[in-house]
C-alpha cells in the first residue's frame, strides 16, 4: 500500500502514551531469555500446574454434553462459578458477597481495568502504594488519573503518612492496596492499619481497591481480615486464579457494594462481554471438589522453599548495607542496595541473572536503590548461584 512513510504512532490515543506499557514489555523481555537465571517475571511455577485434573474435568464436560463451557456466559458470570468464588471467600475471609455484589472478571487486571474505566476521568487522583504492581499503574493511568503514592514500610501501605496528606488536601477517588505478600515488596498491611485504612476511606469518601492476588499463598499463619470484610461499604476487592489456579484460565473477580458491581458488570459488556465459560467451568468444578485447596497446599510449600532458600542465600552473600525484605507469603523480596540498582539491574542481565529494577513500580519516581527478586518460578538448585553472581557485582 503506497501510504505516507509515517509512524502510526502519531495517531495512537494520547491516554495510551502514558509509561509502564516498556517496562512490562522489558520484564518480559529478560524472561524470555532462557539462558538467564532468572527472578524477574512474578509468574506461578508451572509445577503447580493441574494438568491432569483439568483435562479430566474437560474430559468429564464433554462426556455428559454440558455446553456451558463452551458457549457465551452472563456478563456477570455463570452461577456456578459464582458461587464457587462467593463459598471460598465466605470460608477464606468471613464475607459471602450476596448475588449483585460479585462479578467474574478475565483475571485480577481486568477487575483493575474495570474499576478505572467506571471510575476515572483524567486529572482524577488515584492514591497507590510506592512502589506497587505495574499492571495497576498501567490501568490507571490508560484513564489518565494523576498517580500519588503514598511509602510502604515493613507493615504494609503507611497508613498515618496516608491521613497526613488526606488532612492536608489530597483528595483520591481511589485508592489502590495489595494488602497481602505485597507486589513488588512483599510486605503484608498490619491488621491496625488496615482498620484505620477503611475509616480514613469512610471520612473523605473514596473507594478502596483491595488487590489480593497473593493473599491465599501464605507461608504460616493465616493473612490479617481482608479489607473487604472489614469495610464492605467502602471496598471492592479484586482477585485473581493466576496465582492459585493457573492464569491460562484468565479468571479472577470483583467482589464490593451492589451499586460498584453494577457498574463493572455495564462496563464489563463492551470489553469482553463475559470471562470465558470454559475456565469458569473448570474452575468451578476443581474448586467443588477441593482439588483447590489440595494445589494451594503444595503450592504455598513449594514458594516457602524457594523463599527459605533464597533468604539463606542472601543472608549468605549480601555485604553490609543491603536490605531486604522478608515476605510471609507470595513471590517476592524487595531489596535496597545503596547506590544506583537500574544500573545493576543491567550488569545482572550481562552476568546471567535476570532481576527487575525498583524503579518500574513507581508512579511517580524513586525505586533507584531498589530491586525486585521474584522467587515462584526460579527453578530451586538455580537460586544460590543466581544470588551469588549478583552479589559478586556489588
Ligand atoms: C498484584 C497483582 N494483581 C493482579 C495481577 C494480575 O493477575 P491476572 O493474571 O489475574 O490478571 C498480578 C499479576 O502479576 C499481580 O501481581
Amino acid at each position: 500500500m503506497a501510504v505516507a512513510a509515517r509512524s502510526w504512532q502519531e495517531l495512537f490515543a494520547a491516554r495510551t502514551r502514558g509509561e509502564g506499557g516498556d517496562g512490562i514489555a522489558a520484564i518480559l523481555g529478560l524472561l524470555a531469555r532462557p539462558e538467564l537465571i532468572s527472578f524477574a517475571g512474578g509468574f506461578p511455577d508451572p509445577k503447580t500446574f493441574p494438568a491432569e485434573r483439568a483435562a479430566q474435568i474437560l474430559r468429564e464436560l464433554a462426556d455428559v454434553g454440558d455446553a456451558s463451557a463452551f458457549q457465551y456466559a452472563p456478563t456477570q458470570g455463570l452461577a456456578g462459578a459464582r458461587a464457587a468464588f462467593a463459598a471460598r471467600l465466605e470460608a477464606l475471609q468471613g464475607v459471602r458477597p450476596a448475588d449483585d455484589e460479585l462479578l467474574v472478571t478475565s483475571g485480577g487486571i481486568e477487575a483493575l481495568e474495570l474499576v478505572a474505566k467506571s471510575f476515572l476521568e483524567r486529572g482524577d487522583t488515584v492514591v497507590v502504594e510506592g512502589p506497587t504492581y505495574v499492571g495497576a499503574i498501567m490501568a490507571f493511568r490508560g484513564f489518565e488519573a494523576g498517580l500519588a503514592a503514598v511509602p510502604l514500610d515493613a507493615d504494609g501501605l503507611d497508613v498515618d503518612e496516608l491521613a497526613s496528606r488526606l488532612a492536608g488536601g489530597l483528595r483520591p477517588k481511589l485508592l489502590y492496596t495489595i494488602p497481602d505478600h505485597q507486589n513488588p515488596a512483599g510486605v503484608t498491611l498490619s491488621l491496625e492499619r488496615r482498620a484505620a485504612l477503611v475509616e480514613l476511606a469512610r471520612r473523605y469518601g473514596f473507594l478502596i481497591v483491595e488487590d489480593v492476588a497473593y493473599r491465599e499463598l501464605g507461608f504460616g499463619e493465616a493473612a490479617p481480615a481482608s479489607l473487604l470484610s472489614l469495610g464492605p461499604d467502602v471496598v471492592v476487592q479484586a482477585g485473581t486464579t493466576s496465582k492459585t489456579f493457573f492464569p491460562g484460565v484468565r479468571l479472577g473477580w470483583a467482589a464490593g457494594p451492589a451499586e460498584v458491581v453494577a457498574q463493572l458488570v455495564s462496563a464489563k459488556q463492551n470489553t469482553d462481554q463475559c470471562a470465558g465459560a470454559l475456565g469458569q467451568r473448570l474452575f468451578e468444578e476443581y474448586a467443588r471438589r477441593g482439588w483447590l485447596d489440595e494445589q494451594l497446599e503444595r503450592s504455598r510449600t513449594l514458594y516457602a522453599r524457594k523463599w527459605e532458600r533464597l533468604g539463606a542465600a542472601l543472608e549468605r552473600t549480601m555485604p553490609a548495607g543491603v536490605e531486604w525484605t522478608r515476605p510471609n507469603g507470595g513471590f517476592f523480596s524487595w531489596l535496597t542496595i545503596p547506590g544506583g540498582a537500574t544500573e545493576l539491574a543491567r550488569r545482572a542481565a550481562d552476568a546471567g541473572v535476570a532481576v527487575v529494577p525498583g524503579a518500574l513500580f513507581y508512579a511517580d519516581g524513586g525505586g533507584d536503590e531498589n530491586l525486585r527478586l521474584s522467587f515462584s518460578m526460579v527453578g530451586e538448585e538455580l537460586i544460590d548461584a543466581g544470588v551469588e553472581r549478583l552479589a559478586a557485582l556489588l
